[in-house]
């Protein structure tokens, strides 16, 4: 495994790779690996050619009074993970190398970037698409792997592949969750023993709309009724959003006819957490 902490030794990397006709399949991450960050590594493995991970985290996605700071960092670990799941290159670059002094270039997915998580945390997608961008650059991966646990994350770089004619197929991956439902994230481990039990309410409320849903229930303000309430009986849980939107534009529906995404934030203790599933007729 080829550990690279230099932009111009990925980038020389990368070309002499595709001079070689080595496909990579890239996993870009902000580290502290969990078993999510796994499962698109082995989705990337099973693809075959060169895996490629990236650790990097960016200072451009978080806002001024955000954990930037305190994000969890564990290089050690996060190696030794990348070793077990077969990486053959893990790119770890500096913040002043991505970002020197007079950096001023940013790209902002219009639309699909102020919905949502956008509203609460303004300029997060615009940091997200830039540094996903300046990754590709220096990875020149043929295929890169996103999980639907950031649902409106996967729609943005996605977007931004076609707007901007990147030519990188983009892979999606399922949510991996805990055995209770909670969704893997590296922010659980800010949750006390209390918030993590306070925690569970999200993947129910999840659960709830799912079933009600199969019952016939397709109205959007009874469905985030019905998850309100849920999440409400914590008090530890306060919630930032829960919406019924069109999953393709982010847009809001009254009902869902054929199909839908129910999405939720909600802050438990210093951990904001996400989560989301599609919910389609006969599915
Ligand atoms: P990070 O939160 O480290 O996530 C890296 C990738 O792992 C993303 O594609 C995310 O959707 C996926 N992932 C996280 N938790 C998951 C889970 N429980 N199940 C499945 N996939 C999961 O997302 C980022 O980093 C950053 O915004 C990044 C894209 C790297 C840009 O900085």
């Amino acid at each position: 495994m080829r550990i690279i902490k230099d932009l111009k030794e990925m980038r020389v990397c990368a070309q002499k790779s595709r001079s070689l006709d080595l496909k990579a399949v890239f996993v870009p991450t902000m580290g502290c690996l969990h078993d999510g960050h796994r499962e698109l590594l082995r989705i990337g493995k099973r693809l075959g050619g060169l895996l490629a991970l990236s650790i990097f985290v960016n200072p451009a996605q978080f806002g001024p009074t955000e954990d930037f700071n305190s994000y969890p960092r564990d290089l050690e670990r996060d190696l030794r993970i990348a070793e077990e799941e077969g990486v053959d290159i893990v790119f770890t670059p500096l913040a002043p190398d991505m970002y020197p002094e007079g950096y001023s270039t940013y790209v902002e997915v219009g639309g699909l970037g102020e919905r949502l998580c956008g509203v609460s945390r303004p300029g997060h997608f615009k940091g997200v698409a830039t540094v996903v961008l300046k990754l590709f650059n220096l990875v020149m991966p043929e295929a890169a792997i996103f999980g639907k646990k950031d649902y409106q994350q996967l729609l943005i770089i996605k977007k931004m592949v076609r707007d901007l004619d990147l030519d990188i197929e983009i892979i999606e991956a399922e949510t991996v969750r805990e055995p209770d439902g909670l969704a893997r994230s590296s922010r659980n481990r800010y949750l006390s023993a209390a918030e993590r039990e306070a925690a569970r309410a999200v993947p129910e409320a999840i659960a709830a709309a799912k079933e009600a849903f199969s019952a016939g229930l397709v109205e959007a303000p009874l469905l985030i009724g019905k998850m309100k309430k849920i999440i409400e009986k914590q008090p530890r849980a306060v919630i930032d959003y829960i919406k019924v939107c069109d999953k393709d534009s982010l847009e809001d529906l009254d009902k869902i006819e054929t199909d839908g995404l129910v999405a939720l934030a909600v802050k438990v203790g210093r951990a904001r957490l996400i989560d989301n599933c599609v919910l389609a007729k006969g599915a």
